[in-house]
């Protein structure tokens, strides 16, 4: 009996017989032909049965094969330039592993709900595959921008004392006889290794009680937390540009298949180059009042204003210099207009809102101090963040890329649900 190899290795073996694990993703049959359409997580490939040239005991164990039964195919790997993968499997035999009865998820069209409260069996379906390689493949971009620019990964920890986003949206649980909050941000602790290791990043998960049901919110996400000591706003957004641009361009190299799966439009990610633009708060402002919103100074944009002002442009674009009111505590005063800070959002294109959040950090003991009394933070639980600007405080700037709704613009996804696999949202913990 041949090894075992698996469906992506195919193209290796043309003309040679091979024995692959797979499951069946669908059948339809012609005359004396059955065409299989088998899957084993690696990709897709056509099976095909004649009845003339198998044993008795191959076709009838065709013929019991339902959607999703478990199997062991033995077959000739054919060259076929139609077929998705360019290669189809002249199936010589098979051993089933069991039949499975009664799938719940046909190729008919279900519901939202249906598939959610099937999600562990959703997975399997093409499209769902499709999103997870991407999602995998993001992450692998992730990691070699930053390990081949000099950055060292830091892991800050999930269970934290103290908030770093503000305290509406946090988790609350018991650590033994203390209170603890799981983790919004690793960014202060990055500050620290950033002081430590010069340039740093985290990637992990972070948890907001977020109240709102949106289509770009979900309750446990996965940030990638950049911080760079020595770094000032404008070299944050070139770092930034770069970075976004590697990822888009990683996933167009690597994932053709997958992207083609979902129907997405690449030639709008083949535009995704460095340089982005950039505009200030106060221009996005004028922007939208031109285009027919009321709008005052000093208030947030929701999505739809995120989505108005993306479609000016062809690539991501930043909004900086937000008012200071609005934005966290962290964040450095413009020094000639302290009213506004130096950050910026990073607004994907195609309505798929912000994607990065960052900016220069307060490097000023005295002002730290001073906004830690205005925003009541207890000098308890941040005493060790003082720390860092009573030792040796530096210029130093970070920023936050949200990788889920990274997945679903460049996937094309209309809801971040299903950007990962077990989506932690409002009412939904299950499965
Ligand atoms: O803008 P945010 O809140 O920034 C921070 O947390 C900073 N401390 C990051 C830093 O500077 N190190 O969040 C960063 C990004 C957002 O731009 C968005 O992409 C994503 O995280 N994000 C969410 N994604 C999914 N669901 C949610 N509930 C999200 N909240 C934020
Ligand atoms: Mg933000």
């Amino acid at each position: 009996m041949p090894e075992l190899t698996t469906i992506r290795e195919l193209r290796n073996y043309a003309g040679q017989t091979v024995r692959i694990g797979c499951w069946l993703h669908n059948k339809r049959s012609s005359g004396k032909i059955r065409f299989l359409q088998l899957r084993d997580g690696t990709g897709f490939v056509q099976g095909v049965v004649v009845k003339n040239e198998v044993d008795e005991a191959t076709w009838e164990a065709v013929s019991r094969l339902s959607q999703e039964s478990s199997l062991y195919a033995t077959g000739v790997v054919r060259e076929d330039p139609r077929s998705p993968g360019g290669y189809e499997l002249s199936v010589t035999g098979l051993e089933i592993i069991q039949i499975t009865e009664d799938y719940p998820i046909t190729p008919k069209e279900h519901g939202i709900d249906f598939l959610m409260d099937r999600r562990h069996l959703w997975l399997r379906a093409p499209r769902q595959r499709a999103v997870m390689v991407i999602r995998a493949r993001i992450i692998r971009a992730v990691q070699e921008f930053f390990d081949s620019n000099g950055f060292t990964r830091v892991d800050p920890p999930i269970l934290t004392p103290s908030s770093c986003e503000g305290t509406t949206n946090l988790f609350h649980t018991k650590y033994f006889d203390e209170d603890a909050y799981l983790t919004q941000s690793g960014q202060l602790y990055m500050e620290a290794a950033a002081m430590a290791l010069g340039r740093v990043y985290s990637f992990g998960p972070t948890f907001r009680a977020e109240k709102s049901k949106t289509r770009r919110h979900l309750i446990e996400f996965w940030m990638v937390e950049p911080e760079m000591a020595f770094v000032d706003h404008e070299e944050n957004l070139r770092v930034q540009e770069r970075f976004v641009s590697h990822i888009v361009q990683s996933v167009l190299t690597n994932c053709r298949r997958e992207l083609e799966t979902l129907g997405r439009d690449v030639s709008k990610l083949e535009r995704v180059q460095a340089p982005f633009p950039r505009i200030t708060y106060d221009e996005a402002v004028t922007m939208l009042r031109e285009m027919g919103f009321e709008f005052s100074w000093g208030d947030d944009f929701g999505a739809p204003h995120e989505t108005a002002i993306a479609e000016k442009f062809d690539r991501p674009v930043f909004i900086t210099h937000y008012p200071t009111a609005i934005k966290a505590f962290y964040m450095k005063p413009q020094p000639d207009r302290p009213e506004v800070v130096l950050c910026a959002d990073l607004i994907a294109p195609e309505g798929y809102g912000e994607i990065i959040g960052g900016s220069q950090r307060i490097d000023d003991p005295e002002l730290l101090a001073e906004r830690f009394r205005e925003h009541e933070l207890s000098e308890e639980a941040y005493g060790w963040y003082m720390d860092l600007r009573r030792y040796g405080t530096v210029p130093h700037s970070g920023f936050g890329l949200g990788l889920e709704r990274v997945v679903a613009w460049i996937c094309g996804l209309d809801h971040v649900r299903e950007t990962i696999a077990f989506p932690r949202m409002l009412y939904r913990l299950y499965p």
